[in-house]
């Protein structure tokens, strides 16, 4: 098939929190104008996290899409996603509250994805007293639910929709025994809930009813989406908006090794949550989204290019940049273009969009790593901590502009020149055309290319 009209796909092109909810919010808002959207989601699950806003309220989204709060929008946690039902409800309701009603946007969740649950949490946080690997994470559980699939256990919606009760009693058994070994009791272990302290995850019986009870209110949304799927992708009225989760640089393959999610956080993944049904590459833009600026990072990765501690510090409080899920205060970095620019190709990308172009303070020069060297040789981009931890950043500076400046513009021949050529910088050293930038924080202050 040539490239798909009115298909777009989203996907952080650094290491996460880029902005790309904002992005895809814009995207699906332009669609609905138009006509019926399908807004696809096929990886990660409460790991994700960013706020939109809803008249004057913020409301926090982890597992559910940018496009819910839209009536004519279809939104679909695919296949790949792994989910957590009762931070599933948690969202869903708050979502209601917001709206003052019924959830505006269909909600479909794919009987194949994978739950994610307390069990998955516990084990989790088991893990990160016993290796280093997990120390990052944001404690969802997402790995151990990815593990499952590898070991061929998972348990899937369609099993809690039908009620298994063989399958979850031995789900639970099965971790019960293996914490155990591990010298704790899965009953008495607390874990990360969204919007409230912690909870435990209780006795086989208390964590079957209570899942029970979270099933009966989430169970009219799961459905197998194939048959949508493949007749709304053939009818090219329908617009298609991919929003990817975390990052290619948080991706289990080419991102910084260990401490990386656990699924495919490149396009790629839309093949196999599709099941084959929508060929990535026939997505007609895909586009990565990053800082225009600076990078961001959550977790226990150390960036080759970490900026100087003052600048750091300034940008994090500017730029609010707190996790939305976990509060950590996240690492601030110069940009990497070789670490991005791998990302950019492996992900295949055919577009960048470039968030936060008001990040930029008129007394300090754009400091960018441009490559890396060990012993004064050059060297190239490898996923893995211990290879990064040698390397030296090359780097060039760029002019600056002042931040306050760019807030209010909506056309890039009304940028401050430096601004402007900085742009041209960033299109000449990916290769890749711009296609959205935003200028301020507030909804308006952004450019469309
Ligand atoms: P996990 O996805 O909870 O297993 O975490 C693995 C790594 O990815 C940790 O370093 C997390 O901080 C990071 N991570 C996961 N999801 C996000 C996200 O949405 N934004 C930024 N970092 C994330």
């Amino acid at each position: 098939m040539p490239q798909r009209p009115n298909s777009y796909a989203f996907c952080g092109g650094a290491f996460g929190d880029e902005g790309k909810g904002r992005v895809v919010d814009t995207y699906v808002h332009k669609a609905v104008q138009k006509g019926r959207v399908i807004v696809y989601r096929d990886n990660g699950g409460a790991n994700a996290g960013h706020t939109v806003a809803f008249g004057n309220k913020k409301i926090a989204l982890h597992q559910l899409l940018s496009g819910v709060f839209h009536q004519k929008a279809v939104t679909i946690l695919g296949k790949g996603m792994v989910i957590h039902p009762k931070d599933l409800i948690t969202e869903l309701d708050d979502v209601a509250a917001a709206v003052g009603g019924k959830i505006p946007a269909q909600v479909i969740i794919d009987a194949e994805a994978t739950a994610c649950l307390d069990t998955h949490r516990a084990f989790e946080n088991i893990l990160k007293k016993w290796q280093d690997g997990s120390k990052g994470s944001t404690g969802r559980g997402i790995a151990p639910a990815y593990a499952d699939i590898i070991y061929r256990h998972p348990l899937q919606m369609r099993d809690l929709v039908d009620w298994d009760q063989k399958k979850i009693e031995s789900h639970y058994e099965m971790y019960e025994a293996i914490i155990k070994g591990l010298g704790e009791n899965l009953a008495e272990l607390e874990v990360a809930r969204l919007g409230g302290s912690p909870e435990k995850v209780g006795t086989k019986a208390e964590f079957i009813k209570l899942l029970k009870a979270q099933m009966s209110k989430i169970k009219k949304y799961v459905e197998d989406p194939s048959a949508l799927l493949k007749e709304s992708w053939a009818d090219t009225k329908t617009t298609f908006v991919f929003e990817k989760a975390q990052a290619i640089g948080l991706d289990v393959r080419w991102g910084l090794y260990p401490d990386v999610t656990a699924s495919d956080c490149t396009l790629d993944g839309i093949y196999g949550s599709t099941r084959g049904i929508i060929d990535p590459m026939d997505i007609a833009v895909r586009a990565g989204v990053i800082k225009a600026t600076y990078m961001s990072s959550v977790g226990a990765r150390k960036l080759p290019t970490q900026m100087e501690m003052a600048l750091a510090h300034r940008i994090r409080e500017d730029a609010n940049e707190y996790g939305a899920t976990t509060k950590r205060p996240r690492d601030i970095a110069y940009l990497d273009l070789e670490a991005l620019k791998t990302y950019a190709r492996v992900g295949r990308l055919t577009h960048l969009v470039l968030t936060h172009l008001d990040i930029s303070y008129i007394d300090q020069k754009i400091k960018v790593g441009t490559g890396y060297q060990i012993k004064g040789k050059s060297t190239q981009y490898q996923p893995d901590q211990t290879f990064l931890n040698q390397v030296e950043p090359i780097y060039t500076e760029l002019a600056p502009w002042d931040g306050q400046k760019v807030q209010s513009v909506t056309q890039i021949a009304k940028l401050p020149a430096e601004a402007q050529q900085f742009i041209t910088f960033i299109e000449k050293e990916f290769a890749l055309p711009i296609l959205f930038i935003t200028t301020g924080p507030k909804r308006g202050e952004e450019i469309l290319l």
